[in-house]
């Protein structure tokens, strides 16, 4: 198979990641954009299954399409040490937010394999397939579903930007949206969720330092704003009698920058996607739609500017004549790591790396936040060039992914000897 010149570890799994990047892998030609269940992620499963099997892992795809690779433990049917990250992406994104650490739990396995290893439990690597959200207006519903906290009662008419419903998408899979609560996992047969992922930060960098462990992840919520004004010519229709959809939602634009300008602990909020009807140059927009995405370290934080943008927003609608529904797509309170398993991780940094581990708070999503409803949780972060993410330019240091590998390894160790 591809890369099957390079040895196991950090530079192979680099190179895997950037080998991923690229066509067959995506569904854009000069770019990477892998969404859940398109032509790209139906490819990288393939090639992810493979490596799986090399290093010595049964594979299978549960009923919400996620790829789970297990490594048996001492006795059949062990519970599992579940050790993953995300596989589908943004568009034009990186080749390492998600994807490295599915690899890395690959490249793990291989290294306990060839050494014969076996622990009292399994090791599941898992990639689940909907953590961006960069297809469906809902998001982790893969992850939700394992973790059992999916609610399937308004999937069914989720469509993504070209009508496609879910349930067709999960055609291509052999899967159904009724079915995808089936993906639940008995809290019995996990023990813990485990994931590496790059920092998509600049502090470790900033710092000098390969790895860090997470303790906590920012709370987020995602809207979904539809506009409806009126269509009009632009020639014809003077600027007082119009219903401009898209200068509303211009003005809401500024309102979220406004409600999260300098705010504390890590407030943050972004419109990235904007939809325009009819979108030609000589009439005045009719429909609008965007998205909003707003966090902070607390929940409390995250409301309050919530609250404020919310509020604006339906001033700004009732003022220009402009109708606003306001979706919300997606609420995930801040979550903490799990102490135990944030000192084991930390021991293991601080013994391959040799310096004390640099703790810090995401503010970036990651599936952890859902796997913490099912199990304790712990995140090992990789240092990433200039803190570059969601960008092509994303960039990790083959030397600090074998770290990572080598903490991983570690801290499984660690985990069996800890009572
Ligand atoms: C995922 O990368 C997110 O933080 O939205
Ligand atoms: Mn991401
Ligand atoms: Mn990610």
């Amino acid at each position: 198979m591809v890369n099957g010149l390079l040895p196991p570890g950090g530079a192979r799994a680099v190179a895997r990641c950037d080998l991923l990047g690229r066509d067959p892998f995506t569904d854009e030609a000069g770019l990477l954009f892998r969404p859940w269940l398109g032509p790209g992620y139906h490819a990288t499963i393939e090639a992810l299954s493979a490596w799986m099997r090399e290093a010595g892992m049964t594979v299978r795809r549960d009923a919400a399409a996620t790829l789970i690779g297990r490594y048996e433990g001492t006795t059949p049917d062990a519970p599992a040490l579940l050790i993953g990250s995300h596989v589908d992406s943004v568009r034009d994104a990186g080749n390492y937010d998600g994807m490295l650490g599915v690899v890395i739990g690959i490249e793990l396995v291989e290294r306990l394999n060839a050494q014969g290893k076996r622990f009292p439990f399994a090791i599941e690597v898992v990639g689940f397939g909907d953590e961006e959200g960069s297809r469906f207006p809902e998001t982790m519903i893969s992850t939700r579903a394992l973790a059992g906290v999916l609610d399937d009662s308004n999937l069914h008419e989720l469509r993504d930007r070209d009508g496609i419903l879910l349930s067709t998408a999960l055609l291509t899979a052999g899967l159904t949206v009724p079915g995808l609560n089936r993906a639940r996992r008995d809290p019995a047969t996990v023990l813990a969720w485990i994931e590496a992922h790059i920092e998509q930060g600049p502090v470790l960098e900033a710092e000098g330092q390969a790895l860090g462990v997470v303790t906590a992840i920012a709370a987020q919520r995602r809207y979904e704003v539809k506009l409806h004004g009126r269509a009009g010519h632009s020639g014809t229709m003077a600027m007082p009698l119009r219903h401009d959809a898209l200068a509303a939602a211009a003005e809401m634009i500024l309102a979220v920058e406004n409600a999260t300008a300098d705010g504390p602990d890590g407030l943050v909020g972004t419109v990235g996607a904007l939809r325009v009807w009819p979108g030609v140059v000589n009439v005045v927009p009719g429909d609008v739609v965007f998205s909003i995405d707003v966090r902070a370290g607390t929940d409390d934080i995250r409301n309050r500017a919530a609250d404020r943008i919310t509020d604006a927003i339906r001033e700004i609608s009732a003022r220009r004549g402009v109708t606003a529904e306001i979706i919300l797509r997606q609420e995930l309170p801040a979550v903490h790591c799990d102490p135990a398993l944030d000192r084991l991780l930390g021991q293991a940094v601080r013994e391959v790396t040799g310096t004390a581990e640099r703790r810090l708070v995401s503010g970036a999503g990651h599936d952890a936040m859902i796997m913490a409803h099912l199990t304790p949780v712990s995140m090992l972060f990789i240092r990433c060039r200039e803190g570059i993410s969601h960008n092509p330019e994303e960039s990790v240091m083959d030397t600090d992914v074998e770290l990572a590998i080598a903490a991983l390894e570690r801290f499984v160790t660690l985990y069996e000897e800890t009572p």
